[in-house]
């Protein structure tokens, strides 16, 4: 039995259009609804989001960053044997955008599907591929994070459209004989489903309920800066590691003053902390893996380095990775 998985070769994908926080209020300008570069920095850290073009869905986003992570890891898609992506905005209701996946890739018959826990996605799905890497049901997996949430923004609710953005991101991950994965904890409360939900559902052949993203920003961020500082520690005692261990933090890329609040509680630096969303918004599912694409590529973090990846979001679901790259 292969005792440890390993991330081996990281990819992203953001769709070509930028939207400027500018261009962004321009819009909604023409729209009635007032909102300004300066508070969308203020309040989030957000510059820019990509939003993708009419006709492109998760599973576009997802072949492409899923191309760069083969590419990275020397593997071809002939060579996967299980893929897992985590979406909140699938191609469809079924079959899965795992499967859609599989079928651009030009591959067939190893298991693909889908995981559903918003922003918390990768981490779940990271450790569901980690746990079938060490019981030898896969050997190369692929692991994403894809997400089209411009489809389920609310352009009148200037409290939330403003903070999303669309993109993909993909790992790699293989069976090895040193560790990789080290420790991961995930949870998740239902009681608090309707602090950040899509509540429009398909029945009879309607759309019955909003199908457009609905939050309470301020208990979502109580709730985050609290619930992803306990992942992370019971992460570390689960790995027997402490705050001192880890080189990069890697949190889902919500709003800079969680990541800031999450940072100072676990008593790490700013300089610790891979930040993107300035640039990419919250891209919910993918914006973990694309930060660590973003960091990998960029020369920040590197192999052997140890690092926390931490997910928040809707259900309420949340959770942690900790790994040596
Ligand atoms: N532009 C201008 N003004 C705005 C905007 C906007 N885009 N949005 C809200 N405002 C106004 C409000 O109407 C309010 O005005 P009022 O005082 O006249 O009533 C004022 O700004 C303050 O609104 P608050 O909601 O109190 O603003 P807050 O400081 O809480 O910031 C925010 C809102 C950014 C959503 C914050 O609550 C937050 O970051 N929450 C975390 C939620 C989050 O990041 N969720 C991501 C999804 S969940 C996840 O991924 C974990």
């Amino acid at each position: 039995m292969t005792l440890y998985s390993r991330i081996t070769g990281t990819g992203s994908y953001l769709p070509p259009r930028r939207v400027s926080n500018d261009e962004l209020a321009q819009e909604l300008a023409g729209r009635g609804i007032e909102t300004s570069n300066e508070w969308i920095v203020e309040r989030t850290g957000i510059h820019a989001r990509h939003f993708v073009a009419d006709g492109v869905n998760s599973s576009d986003l997802a072949l492409e960053a899923c191309r760069h992570a083969l590419e990275a890891a020397g593997r071809s898609a002939a060579e996967v044997d299980l893929i897992i992506v985590a979406t909140s905005t699938p191609d469809m209701v079924f079959p899965s955008s795992a499967a859609i996946l599989q079928n651009k890739l030009g591959i067939a018959g190893c298991p693909a599907f889908d995981v559903q826990a918003v922003c918390s996605g990768f981490v779940y799905a990271l450790t569901v591929a980690d746990a079938m890497v060490r019981t030898g049901a896969a050997k190369c997996a692929l692991v994403v994070g894809a997400e089209v949430f411009s489809r389920i923004l609310d352009f009148n609710d200037r409290t939330t459209c403003v903070l999303f953005g669309d993109g993909a991101g993909a790992v790699v991950l293989e069976a090895s004989d040193t560790p990789g994965i080290l420790a991961s904890d995930l949870h998740a409360d239902g009681s608090h489903v309707g602090i950040l939900c899509v509540p429009g559902h398909v029945s009879g052949g309607q759309v019955l309920g909003t199908p457009l993203l609905h939050m309470d920003g301020q208990a979502v961020f109580k709730l985050a800066v609290r619930v992803l500082e306990e992942a992370a520690r019971a992460t570390l005692a689960k790995a027997g590691k402490t705050e001192a261990d880890i080189d990069w933090l890697i949190p889902h890329q919500a709003n800079i003053r969680i990541m800031q609040g999450t940072a100072k509680k676990l008593k790490l630096g700013l300089d610790k902390v891979v930040v993107t969303v300035h640039e990419h918004g919250n891209t919910s599912a993918a914006s973990i893996p694309l930060a660590l694409d973003a960091a990998v590529r960029g020369g920040q973090v590197r192999t052997g380095d140890t690092v926390m990846l931490e997910g928040v979001g809707g259900g309420f679901t949340w959770g942690a990775v900790l790994l040596n790259l």
